[in-house]
C-alpha cells in the first residue's frame, strides 16, 4: 500500500500483511492479517518512527523513498524492538549510516543482540526530545508494555501518540483510520490483541494511563504499530483499555469444555441453561473446534469461567492443557470460575482444572461438579442447578 498522510508532514510508510495467520510463532492467531505500521516525519530534519518486518523491507523502503530520499533520514525512533518492528532496520541504516537512533537503554543492548547493529545510539528517558525543527518527539518510557525496552513517542504540534503495540490490533485493511472502517471489526481486534498480549501487564496499563494523564498530553490521534489509526474517537480506545486493566467485565460466563463420548457436553449445556435461567450471558466454546485466542478475548469481557472436561488417565483431556496454561500466564483479572466434568472411574479431570484455575488467579467459587458416566436426568437436572448459583454469583460479582 503507498504511503498516507495522517497529518501534514506526517505519513505512515509501513506495510500490511494480509497473510499472516499466525504471529508470535504459533501463539497468536491473526484471521484478520495484520499491519506493521511506521511514520515518516518530513519536519526541518527527517525522522523515521518504527521500521517494518523484515519480509516487507522493499515495501517500507519504497514507501519512503516515495516521499523522500532515505538517505535523508537523520533520525530513527525505535519505539520497540521486537522484529515485527525492527526487522527493517538493518537493511534502513545502511540507507542513512550517519542517521542517529533514539531508543530506550533496554532497546540499544536488544538492537544491538538482534542485529549486532554499530549505530550512534542515542539512549532516551521519559521526558527526553527530539527537536525536528517545527515540532519535536517526547519520548515516554514504557516497559513491559509490553518489552522491556518499550515506549512511546508523542508529538504535541498534531497531539499524535505513537504507542507502538499499545492500542493496536492485528488487521490489515486498506484503509487506515477509524472512520474509514467497521468499528465493530477493529475493537474486536483491538479486545483479542488486549487479551492475548497484554493481559497480564494491566496493572502497568493502568499506571501508565494515569501518568499520560499526569503528564496533560492531549491526545487527537493515536497511531499505534499495527492495525488502525485512532483519529476519530481516540477516547474509544483508551476507555476500552481502563476498563480491560480495571477487569471490569459483563454479567457473562465463558463455558469452555471439551468431551470423550458427550458426556461432559451433557453437562456443559445444562449449566449453560442454568447461567442463562438467571439471567446472566452465557458462550460455550468445544476447545478442539475453537480457536484458543478467540476464546481468550471471550475471557476477557466474562465475570465467569466455567470449564469442563471428560476425564482421560485420571487428568484433563490433552487439547485442555493449552487453553489452561495460557489463562495461567495471562493472568485474567478479577474472574471468578467453577470446574465441572464427567469420569469412568478414578476421575481426576476436575482436580487439575480447579488447580489450573487457581494458578491463573481465578476465585473458584463453587466445588467442582463431577458425573460418573452418562449424566442420568437427576443429574442433568444437578448441572442445572448448578449453572443457576453460578449466574446468581455473576451478578453478585463486582
Ligand atoms: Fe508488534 Fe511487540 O511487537
Amino acid at each position: 500500500m503507498p504511503p498516507v498522510q495522517i497529518a501534514e508532514g506526517i505519513h505512515w510508510v509501513g506495510a500490511v500483511d494480509w497473510n499472516i495467520r499466525f504471529f508470535h510463532g504459533p501463539a497468536y492467531s491473526t484471521h484478520r492479517g495484520t499491519t506493521y505500521n511506521a511514520y515518516l516525519i518530513i519536519d526541518e530534519k527527517i525522522a523515521l518512527v518504527d521500521t517494518v518486518f523484515r519480509p516487507f523491507t522493499k515495501e517500507l523502503i519504497a514507501n519512503i523513498s516515495a516521499l523522500v530520499d532515505p538517505g535523508k533520514i537523520e533520525d530513527i525512533v525505535v519505539n520497540h524492538i521486537e522484529p515485527d518492528h525492527s526487522g527493517a532496520l538493518p537493511e534502513i541504516i545502511k540507507l542513512c549510516p550517519d542517521a542517529k537512533i533514539y531508543c530506550t537503554q533496554k532497546a540499544k543492548e536488544g538492537l544491538i543482540k538482534h542485529y549486532g547493529l554499530e549505530c550512534d545510539f542515542q539512549v532516551v528517558k521519559t521526558g527526553d526530545e527530539l527537536n525536528l525543527g517545527k515540532r519535536s518527539i517526547k519520548f515516554l518510557e514504557a516497559p513491559m508494555l509490553h518489552w522491556p525496552d518499550s515506549m512511546f513517542s508523542y508529538i504535541e504540534k498534531e497531539q499524535l501518540l505513537m504507542p507502538n503495540d499499545a492500542f493496536g490490533q492485528h488487521l490489515a485493511s486498506s484503509f487506515l483510520f477509524d472512520d474509514q472502517v467497521d468499528e465493530h471489526e477493529v475493537m474486536d481486534e483491538a479486545a483479542k490483541y488486549y487479551a492475548n498480549i497484554l493481559y497480564p501487564f494491566s496493572p502497568l496499563v493502568l499506571k501508565k494511563l494515569e501518568e499520560v494523564q499526569k503528564l496533560g498530553l492531549k491526545i487527537k490521534i493515536i497511531a499505534p504499530s499495527h492495525g488502525i489509526i485512532w483519529r476519530k474517537n481516540p477516547e474509544k480506545i483508551i476507555q476500552a483499555y481502563l476498563k480491560w486493566a480495571k477487569g471490569e467485565a459483563d454479567n457473562k460466563a465463558v463455558i469452555v469444555y471439551d468431551t470423550m463420548w458427550e458426556s461432559t457436553e451433557k453437562m456443559a449445556k445444562a449449566i449453560l441453561n442454568g447461567i442463562v435461567a438467571e439471567g446472566a450471558e452465557a458462550k460455550l466454546y468445544k476447545l478442539s473446534v475453537t480457536d484458543r485466542n478467540d476464546i481468550i478475548k471471550e475471557v476477557l469481557n466474562c465475570k465467569a469461567i466455567v470449564v469442563g472436561s471428560s476425564t482421560i488417565n485420571n487428568d484433563i483431556l490433552p487439547v485442555m492443557a493449552p487453553f489452561l496454561d495460557d489463562l495461567k500466564g495471562l493472568k485474567p483479572k478479577n474472574k471468578i470460575g467453577a470446574a465441572f466434568g464427567s469420569f469412568g472411574w478414578g476421575g481426576g479431570a476436575v482436580k487439575t482444572i480447579e488447580e489450573k484455575l487457581s494458578s491463573a488467579g481465578v476465585n473458584l467459587i463453587m466445588e467442582g461438579l463431577q458425573v460418573r458416566w452418562v449424566p442420568t436426568e437427576e443429574e442433568i437436572s444437578r448441572c442445572y442447578e448448578y449453572g443457576r448459583q453460578i449466574g446468581q454469583k455473576i451478578k453478585e460479582h463486582k
